[in-house]
């Protein structure tokens, strides 16, 4: 495992993957990206002939031409006809052949600068790979880094001019890879507002296929990720590469088949409305991505990159602690609340077993809805009865844990700062305001704008006892251009990410006790940037519990458990109507970091009991959900009506198994759990059984519910000694 060099071959190895590339011609070749092999021999290598209209850089070696041979980077204007990961402009032309110059093998992860990196205990390699470009005077720098144990390797480029003029950068990818033609699978995640990362399957056909975002963040309907697979692939069968990018704002992955049948796939920075200028001496690094690998299938590639995100992504203070179990009183209240409300909530939540009392929007300045207000970061001492450290000190005394919501990266128009500021927001002088939600988004390119921001909500942070933030976001940006907005018009959107990405880590760094939860009108920026800082999201504004089924197995499908907030609300459900039974809520929201979202003090006496055994429960098998292996057993989109879910651990074992709609007639669904010890046995708490794992594995168990829709069942298991 880890970095190799043979000859003019650089080996990349994970746990079970290697990359590997071949120096020839001063050109890098891939090989191969997928299994582990110690020692290749050029068994798949390109079978080189002279392919009608694929031109030739040699006119001797009319077989050797750059649109069929499999590249990592890619060569612009030269015959490779396909996308490439690099097009950059110098003087009137954006040819560019980058040649090898050297390669070298660093101890640890390369960083990219200002940027969310991956971090790593120990024993991380990494691999340099120099290129030179005579004529434009640049070089690319390609890094690739392996971690010991992972299956996922991150990788990044380093662009440099050494020239005596700007050269400008129209597109850079993160990652690019070629592999051999083959019936392949994509998998993408899109959606929308309130239905996000919804799992989309097709096939790989000629042409091309992007995803992409031109939001300023990577927004609710796709989210930084590719899966490509075999087209014979299922959960927990075949070959899989995930490529993720750790990035939040504008992004594009694609993947392209050409006339010969090869796949290209590619994974960064959107090059619509993207051009970044590099004056002599200056650099340019990309964002970072992820490629992880499976030969078993779809779930244990969900598990590889599960895990990759949990130890390297995730803050290691939080990646293995254990969430609160938090009340939020947005869907309580709104923005109509009193000090005495707030507190009724709070003695109902601890009364009941919570552990964090989270204060949502609403509580500053002449916040009393949502047209107004944004930057006026003082508290409303009015509206919450005295000063926000008595509400602390008062919720601090119930035995709960304090959260506050903030939006820090928007101004309203009607606000002091704006007042103050009117030139702060995004704008294009001359061309009025887009409005989203009555708000606009503050210049996090302009360095002034990001002093205040940190500065405010450090003082905030240094001033209160706040045991977590709700850092929410809930507009994208407009209006981006030159004028009173900061910079270059198209270096604009990526400049606000590394303003945001300076923010966010002066804060969680100065704060690092804080669990900050980041929130995009729920998952608008449910990405592995946000990630990297914040080790919880808000999955979704929908909290209801069938919609949320495919929205967390969907959120899942590549993120840990643990980074997923997930509440129980009231019915009918304030997003989609639905009635659902309190049973089926909680079930549903304890495969996620359970929460509550709803009116306490409006509770039945039947509910509250309800309440408090499902707290009870959710802490005996907190552990195992929020640290544990998942395993998908019913699929939502193929069985349709119903699905499951299992979390182990080595004590414990919880399935959640959900059937939509009531049916008639048909057998009861046997579920066959996955991971077990087949010789241990397992007592299924509830009902006082001893199974065997090999009985629970092999024979399965019947899934036997009422007549009835939205309804659930919840198995815990523990494992006997
Ligand atoms: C959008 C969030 O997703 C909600 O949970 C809530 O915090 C509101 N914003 C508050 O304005």
């Amino acid at each position: 495992m880890g970095i190799k060099i043979e000859g003019d071959l650089f080996y990349i190895e994970t746990e079970n993957s290697s990359m590997i590339i071949e120096r020839r011609h001063s050109d890098l070749l891939l090989k191969h990206l997928g299994k582990k092999i110690s020692h290749y021999h050029f068994s798949n290598t390109v079978h080189e002939r002279d392919h009608a209209f694929s031109g030739n850089p040699d006119p001797n070696v009319r077989t050797y031409s750059y649109d069929t041979q499999r590249q990592v980077l890619g060569v612009h204007g030269f015959g490779d006809f396909r996308h490439s990961a690099l097009v950059l402009q110098h003087r009137n032309n954006d040819l560019s052949q980058f040649k090898f110059t050297q390669a070298r093998i660093i101890e640890g992860v390369a960083e990219a600068g200002g940027l969310p990196n991956p971090y790593s205990a120990q024993g991380a390699e990494t691999l340099e790979l120099s290129l030179f470009d005579q004529v434009s005077q640049t070089s690319v720098k390609l890094y690739y880094t392996t971690y010991p144990g992972e299956s996922t390797l991150s990788t990044f480029l380093r662009v440099e001019n050494h020239s005596q003029e700007t050269v400008v950068l129209h597109r850079i990818l993160s990652a690019m890879c070629d592999l051999p033609a083959a019936p392949y699978d994509l998998i993408s995640l899109q959606g929308a507002y309130a239905r996000e990362k919804t799992v989309r399957r097709q096939a790989v056909e000629q042409g091309i296929f992007s995803i992409s975002s031109n939001r300023g963040a990577s927004g609710h309907s796709q989210t930084p990720a590719m899966i490509l697979c075999d087209s014979q692939a299922n959960d927990y069968y075949g070959e899989a590469l995930a490529f993720q990018l750790i990035y939040s704002g504008n992004f594009q992955a694609f993947v392209q088949k050409n006339q010969l049948n090869e796949v290209r796939l590619g994974i960064g920075l959107n090059d619509d409305n993207f051009a970044w200028e590099l004056k002599p001496g200056q650099s340019f690094d990309t964002p970072v991505a992820l490629i992880s690998y499976s030969d078993q299938g779809l779930v244990a590639l969900s598990q590889e990159s599960q895990s990759f995100v949990q130890d390297h992504i995730i803050p290691e203070k939080f990646a293995k602690q254990e969430r609160p179990i938090l009340i939020n009183n947005w869907e309580a209240t709104y923005f109509d609340f009193k000090k005495e409300k707030l507190l009724d909530l709070a003695d109902k939540a601890s009364k009941l077993g919570m552990e964090l009392f989270v204060l949502d929007d609403g509580w500053f300045g002449q916040r009393f809805d949502d047209n107004r207000a944004l930057g006026d970061w003082w508290v409303n001492e009015e509206k919450l009865g005295g000063s926000l450290n008595q509400l602390i000190a008062d919720i601090h005394a119930k035995g709960l844990k304090f959260g506050l919501w903030v939006e820090p990266e928007m101004i309203s128009e009607d606000s002091e700062l704006y007042r103050k500021y009117p030139d702060w927001a995004i704008q294009v002088a001359g061309r009025g305001h887009t409005y989203s939600r009555n708000q606009l988004v503050l210049n996090f390119a302009n360095p002034d704008v990001v002093n205040f921001i940190k500065l405010t909500f450090d003082d905030i942070l240094r001033r209160h006892d706040i045991d977590y933030i709700k850092w929410d976001y809930n507009r994208n940006i407009t209006n981006v251009g030159n004028g009173s907005s900061y910079l270059e018009t198209k270096m604009q959107s990526h400049a606000y990410m590394l303003g945001l990405y300076e923010v966010v880590d002066y804060l969680t760094k100065k704060h690092p006790d804080v669990l900050f939860e980041s929130c995009s009108g729920g998952g608008g920026r449910n990405d592995l940037g946000m990630m990297r800082y914040f080790p919880q999201v808000w999955a979704s504004d929908n909290t209801d519990a069938i919609s949320r089924l495919a929205i967390q197995y969907g959120s899942s499908y590549l993120y840990p458990t643990i980074s997923m907030g997930a509440h129980v609300s009231a019915v009918p459900n304030h997003q989609m109507g639905r009635i659902t039974p309190l049973e089926t809520r909680g079930h549903v929201a304890m495969m996620g970091n359970l929460g509550y979202e709803l009116d306490l003090t409006k509770l039945s006496q039947s509910e509250k009991q309800e309440i408090a055994e499902q707290v009870k429960r959710y802490k005996a098998i907190r552990a195992t959900v929020q640290k544990g292996k998942q395993y998908r057993l019913l699929n939502p989109y193929q069985a349709a009506n119903e699905m499951a879910l299992q979390f182990n651990d080595d004590q414990q074992v919880v399935v959640t198994y959900v059937r939509i709609l009531s049916t008639i007639e048909t057998m009861e669904t046997t579920l066959k759990l996955k991971g077990l010890d087949p010789a241990a046995n397992y007592r299924l708490v509830d009902e006082d059984k001893l199974y065997s794992g090999a009985e629970l594995m092999y024979a399965g168990l019947t899934m036997a519910l009422p007549q009835g829709d939205y309804l659930s069942r919840q198995l815990y298991f523990v494992k006997e000694n």
